[in-house]
């Protein structure tokens, strides 16, 4: 390769190739689903989201009582929604992590938690969110 110009330009594309996470090998632990679980974990992940959205929200408004029904919605929303038995077909790392998520929603919208705890446990409950996305992947 005598021409600079082409060898940098190759560098770059198997720089691009290489990072592009679709060609890194897949590191996480797969878990198949039917669909009707599939399509009510990752609901629930996204109602999560929104849920912490909320949370920052109505934590800078200073309204622990509206915070409080928000986490109650979810909940409820997770427990109406969630497919008979599902429980059983999920991998127990996976049930383990989620469920570690629970003390930390139970604070967040308990208003009697002093509001410096509650943003101590909205980064405590993000981290579980990171460390399971980097540990298992849905199909
Ligand atoms: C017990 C494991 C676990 C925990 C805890 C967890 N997630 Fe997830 N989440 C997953 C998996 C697995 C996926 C699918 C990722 C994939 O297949 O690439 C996912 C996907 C998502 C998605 C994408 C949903 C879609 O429609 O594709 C969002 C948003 C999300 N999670 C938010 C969160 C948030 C916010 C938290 C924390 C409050 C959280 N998750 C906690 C395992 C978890």
């Amino acid at each position: 390769m005598t021409n600079p110009g082409r060898f940098i330009l190759t560098f770059a594309l198997l720089t691009v190739l290489l990072s592009n996470p679709v060609y890194a090998a897949e590191e996480r632990m797969v878990i198949e689903l039917p669909s009707q679980d599939k399509t009510f974990v990752l609901g629930h992940m996204r109602g999560m989201l929104e849920a912490l959205t909320d949370t920052q929200q109505l934590l800078l408004d200073g309204d622990r009582e509206a915070l409080k029904a928000r986490i109650t919605q979810l909940q409820s929303r997770e427990q109406d929604e969630r497919p008979q038995g599902m429980g059983k077909r999920l991998p127990t790392a996976f049930r383990v992590m989620a469920q570690s998520m629970r003390p930390h929603w139970q604070a967040i919208g308990d208003p009697e938690t002093p509001e410096t705890d509650v943003r101590r446990h909205v980064v405590d409950l993000m981290r579980v969110c990171n460390a399971c996305h980097q540990t298992f992947a849905i199909r």
